[in-house]
């Protein structure tokens, strides 16, 4: 894999933001191209699925929405929440965290030795130029007390798991790789995304 990709062009970096998919949504609206990128250090309104608040702390972690123009097909849905899963959890393999350590438990979370360390908000717009911006949300240095007191037990950070090698500039470029390679094959053969997150997913 190459850690560039077209799309490692068009990244807009912002120290403080609400949310990264907020701004990407109303960049989305204006026209912006396929492939555009933002990304915060903080976030002080981090969304998550279920309107539940994403805490997102600065430099704590990676951030970060894509923007995709592609027909929102009913068939479409279950592929697109699928790629943010699937490219992060090559991109945890890629950068040498055991595989035995994570996976995927539907329908957007990624557990690092069964706690949650990253999670995903896919949001489409359907019309006459539809679109859908990718939310990615990894832990990366949190400690215990920088999780509010209820997630506690659920929530980790890659720190937490004794991974210190792996910052925000370390995983940048390689989960876009990842996004990139694996929107190809979204868009051409859908299967072997599935395949893929069938691999990772978490069985019963
Ligand atoms: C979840 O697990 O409920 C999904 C969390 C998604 C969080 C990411 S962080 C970047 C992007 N901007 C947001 O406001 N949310 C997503």
């Amino acid at each position: 894999m190459r850690a560039n990709s077209p799309w490692s062009q068009n990244i807009q970096f912002f120290e403080s933001l609400p949310s990264t998919n907020d701004l990407l949504l109303a960049l989305a609206e204006k026209g912006a191209p396929e492939g555009t990128i933002v990304i915060a250090r903080e976030q002080t309104r981090g969304r998550g699925q279920f309107h539940r608040p994403w805490v997102s702390p600065l430099g704590m972690g990676l951030w970060m929405s894509l923007l995709l123009r592609l027909p929102i097909e009913n068939e479409m849905i279950q592929p697109l929440s699928q790629l943010g899963p699937v490219s992060l959890c090559d991109t945890f393999l890629y950068l040498g965290i055991p595989p035995s350590s994570f996976k995927i438990k539907a329908p957007n979370d990624l557990l690092l030795h069964q706690k949650k360390v990253a999670g995903i908000l896919v949001e489409t717009r359907r019309g006459i130029s539809s679109f859908a911006v990718i939310g990615l949300g990894v832990n990366l240095h949190q400690r215990v007390e920088d999780f509010p007191v209820e997630l506690r037990e659920q929530a980790t950070s890659l720190s937490l798991a004794g991974i210190d090698h792996i910052d925000r500039e370390t995983l940048i470029p390689v989960v876009i790789a990842n996004l990139y390679k694996r929107y190809q094959e979204l868009l051409s053969h859908p299967s072997s995304l599935h395949d893929a997150w069938n691999t990772y997913e978490v069985g019963d």
